[in-house]
């Protein structure tokens, strides 16, 4: 049987060759109903573009890589999902990389990217130091972390984020409040750690920080917040920098016999989905992850055509109440 080409499907649809071009490469002004028309002749005739030819025409692979530090954290996870279901439905495929704290593990990941003639790429890993994001020639966008100048960057409010978890807990009573974080972390998001260290001088209270590492093992952040409670029984107000730090932090409390939010109050960071399932009860900082993942993707979409952008964009933070905050 003959090689089914371009134009048999054009004539089985009863467009141009041009229209059917366009619905496979997704390029100018299409009607939904055109596209589904080709696409469903496309599937009945079980046609196949050639992805080579297809890249050769238009010089794009419609292909996105994005890294992230780590898809089981919620947070990217819901992240990377995000990107992916609004990349797709602009006909773009997306290959992810799990760059974990591994610069080399992330540099490999990038290199086959991009012999991967990936269009662009979309970047939230917390490495500072791959050498191929300087001499990476195509368009990039940031997230949460700093790479290089002409690269924009989104985030959400990581101050005001870490000023309004800092000043929640204040203004509902609570004096001994303890900041968790962790390393590796970013330019970005170690700004909740600054506002809340200003903050809490700025009410004259002392502020204290225990560290864990972001990609250490559970274990090791169940000893640092016994540590916590351990040395320091008295505390009623724990404001962590992410939410599944929270939930540990709630489950430990409860082990030790703490009664939220009477003597102890807790708020977390990132409100995904998931911490909203598994821990409902947990106040956090909501950081607007769908929002941020379109923005990256507008930014990504003017870069790709080449218009000028800005350096960064910042989203605003909410407040989600929860029984572990007192009432107002
Ligand atoms: O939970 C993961 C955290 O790491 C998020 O808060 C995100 O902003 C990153 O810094």
């Amino acid at each position: 049987m003959a090689k089914l080409r371009l134009e048999d499907v054009a004539d089985a649809a009863g467009v141009s060759k041009a229209t059917v071009s366009r619905v496979i490469n997704r390029r100018g002004y299409l009607s939904q109903k055109t596209i589904n028309l080709v696409e469903r002749t496309m599937k009945e005739l079980n046609y196949r573009p050639n992805a080579i030819a297809q890249q050769m025409t238009t010089g794009k692979t419609q292909l996105i890589g994005i890294l992230v530090p780590n898809v089981a954290n919620p947070f990217f996870g819901e992240l990377a999902s995000a990107l992916e279901n609004r990349l797709f439905k602009m006909g773009y495929k997306v290959l992810v990389g799990n760059a974990q704290n591994d610069a080399v593990k992330e540099s490999r990941y990038l290199q086959q990217l991009l012999n991967h003639q990936v269009d662009a790429l979309i970047i939230a890993t917390h490495n500072h130091n791959v050498e191929e994001y300087q001499n990476a020639n195509l368009p990039i966008i940031a997230i949460d972390r700093y790479l290089r100048q002409d690269i924009p960057v989104v985030q959400s409010d990581n101050y005001a984020g870490g000023k309004l978890a800092t000043e929640t807990l204040i203004q509902r009573g609570a004096t001994k409040i303890i900041h968790t974080d962790n390393l590796p972390s970013n330019q970005h998001d170690t700004q909740r750690k600054v506002a809340y260290e200003t903050t809490m001088r700025s009410h004259q209270l002392t502020p204290t920080t225990y560290l864990t590492n972001f990609y250490g093992d559970h274990t090791d952040r169940v000893n640092v917040f016994n540590q916590l409670f351990d040395e320091h029984p008295d505390v009623d107000g724990i404001f962590a920098s992410n939410d599944t730090d929270a939930a540990l932090l709630l489950q430990i409390a409860h082990q030790r016999g703490y009664h939220l939010p009477n003597d102890l109050q807790i708020i977390g960071y990132d409100g995904t989905q998931a911490s909203q399932l598994l821990a409902p009860d947990l106040a956090t900082i909501v950081q607007p992850i769908a929002n941020m993942a379109n923005v990256a993707v507008d930014l990504l979409e003017s870069r790709l055509k080449k218009q000028p952008l800005p350096a960064s964009v910042v989203l605003p933070v909410t407040l989600r109440e929860g029984a572990t905050l007192r009432a107002k």
